[in-house]
């Protein structure tokens, strides 16, 4: 069977500068990405920008500037933000491109066909913020203002002509759908929250707008455009060649295996998406994974609340490798959790520096003092050998089960708990006191710390891939050729070539920094 993969971020409004809610989505699905590629899977990992609207066509106006020149400026911070968060993503979607368009067009035609649209008046509340509609029971009074009870943001009162899709008379198919699919939603409480909001009932959602013009006409009536989270959400299959089913991309990523979005973000992905392929007879998603948010001082990142870390500015300083390992350590994937500087630099120097950088550092230069710069073979292990080694080795599928199942932060607590126990080894082994009365033995404890060091960085390539390259490329093993079957594989030194050099992986960060 075919082992491919297909990874998506949430589509980012280029509204503004990108901040670290965008980057921690974006790390996230990358973290994965790499995975997958190590487990041999031929991977497709999409990201993008959403760029329709009226919250575009506001803010664009407020720049004075022609909504798509806008959005040509902004996509690109958005794009150049891949780089620096040395993402691996295959392709890159914009909303405003022909063949997301095309795309869009036919799924609306599809849910014209299978009779799901009609067209009614809609007046109720919209947050342009967050491009959604809400009750009146979502919204509550603030400072005289009316705002949306989830976000916060402000509500205003909207009247106007409307195209609906008939999402009430999905209601049943999706319950049914969540009841057989019992992995769909991640994590579970996320899960417990979308069943109860469609148990409770789900009216017609309206998708056109007439009050502005940023978007795509409705065909046949272009006083109308087409809901932003419709156009949006058809990204993931846009990217793939879609209204071309059969194009090669379709066939081999179609449905996707995970969705990675913020909580916030919910209702779209785990109801109306599904409602809306299966009206069109599409396939739906594997999952949906839903993370929490990314707090400064107990409070979501927003930049109405000032309270904004920019993502730009930490790599600046501290490094890429150090952000992703930070985020990814610290903040338990589904659920909020808050940042600070304090923290980030505690994690970079007790984590990164002095548990693995420092132990890659202090074996390198005792192999290059030791051993003419070769990584020693091995002859004979012991006990306490055989059982750093194997630990790793024995826990490889539950590791692979924690990444499949989105558990990050269990795969990343037991591949530091991997590098705390190969220190102590280091440690307690002593190379150092046994070279002169037995340099076999030296050797082989040589043997295993390398070993262990080459399957640790293995394990985290994928979270901090420049310093776990740098290593495995000083060990001489490339970049191109790392996967998980390296764990297993005892032989893959070559005994006969010299380390190449292995400059300082992490710098330790000083108070005043
Ligand atoms: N354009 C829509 C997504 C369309 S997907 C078909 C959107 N864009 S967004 O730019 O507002 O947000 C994108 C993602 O960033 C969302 O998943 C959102 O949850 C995430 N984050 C924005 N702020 C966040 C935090 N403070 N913390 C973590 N992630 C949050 O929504």
């Amino acid at each position: 069977m075919a082992k491919n993969f297909y990874i998506t971020t949430p589509i980012y409004y280029p509204s503004g500068k990108p901040h670290m809610g965008h980057a921690y989505s974006s790390i996230v699905a990358d973290i994965f990405a790499r995975f997958k590629r190590l487990e041999g899977y031929n991977v497709l990992f999409l990201t993008g920008t959403d760029e329709h609207g009226q919250k575009i066509e506001k803010e664009a106006k407020k720049n004075n500037k022609d909504p798509k020149i806008f959005c040509d400026e902004l996509s690109e911070t958005f794009r150049s933000l891949t780089k620096t968060l040395n993402l691996t993503n295959d392709d890159f979607i914009r909303t405003t491109e022909i063949r997301h368009h095309k795309s869009v067009i036919d799924i609306w035609s599809k849910l014209v066909d299978s009779g799901d649209i009609y067209l009614d008046k809609y007046s109720g509340w919209y947050s342009v913020s967050d491009e959604a509609f809400y009750e009146e029971d979502e919204i509550e009074e603030n400072h005289g203002k009316k705002i949306s009870k989830s976000s916060g943001s402000i509500v205003e009162w909207v009247e106007e002509e409307s195209y609906f899709f008939k999402l009430s008379s999905w209601q049943d198919k999706l319950i049914k759908f969540y009841e057989d699919n019992k992995k769909f939603i991640l994590p579970e409480s996320r899960r417990n929250e979308v069943m109860q909001f469609v148990k409770k009932g789900l009216k017609d959602l309206s998708i056109s707008r007439t009050s502005f013009s940023w978007g795509i006409p409705v065909p046949k009536n272009n006083k109308h455009v087409i809901y932003v989270w419709l156009d949006a959400l058809t990204n993931y299959i846009s990217a793939l060649d879609y209204p071309d089913t059969g194009s090669v991309k379709y066939k081999n990523f179609w449905p996707a295996d995970v969705h990675i979005i913020g909580k916030d973000i919910l209702r779209f992905h785990a109801i109306f998406w599904p409602a809306f392929l299966m009206a069109a007879k599409l396939p739906l998603p594997k999952r949906v994974f839903g993370h929490g948010w990314i707090l400064s001082d107990d409070k979501k990142m927003s930049k109405s609340l000032g309270n904004i870390l920019d993502p730009i500015e930490i790599i600046d300083k501290y490094g890429i490798d150090q952000l992703r390992y930070y985020l990814i350590k610290e903040v338990s994937l589904g659920n909020d959790g808050s940042i600070s500087l304090e923290n980030l630099k505690n994690c970079i120097n007790n984590d990164l520096a002095n548990n693995y950088g420092n132990l890659c550092q202090r074996v390198f230069s005792f192999i290059k003092k030791n051993c003419n710069n070769k990584i020693p073979k091995k002859s004979k292990l012991i006990e306490s050998d055989k059982k750093l080694i194997d630990n790793l080795k024995n826990n490889l599928s539950k590791i692979e089960a924690f990444m499949n199942n989105q558990d990050l932060n269990e795969y990343i607590k037991m591949v530091v708990g991997f590098s705390f126990d190969a220190n102590k080894y280091f440690n307690d082994s002593e190379p150092w006191s046994v070279k002169k009365k037995d340099p076999e033995r030296m050797k082989n404890i040589l043997f295993v710390i390398m070993e262990q060091i080459k399957n640790i960085s293995i394990l985290l390539n994928p979270i901090i891939p420049i310093a776990t390259n740098k290593v495995l490329g000083a060990m001489n093993i490339s970049n191109q050729n790392i996967n998980l079957d390296k764990i297993k594989d005892e032989n893959i030194f070559d005994h006969e070539k010299e380390l190449n050099n292995l400059e300082i992986l992490f710098t330790k960060i000083e108070d005043d920094n």
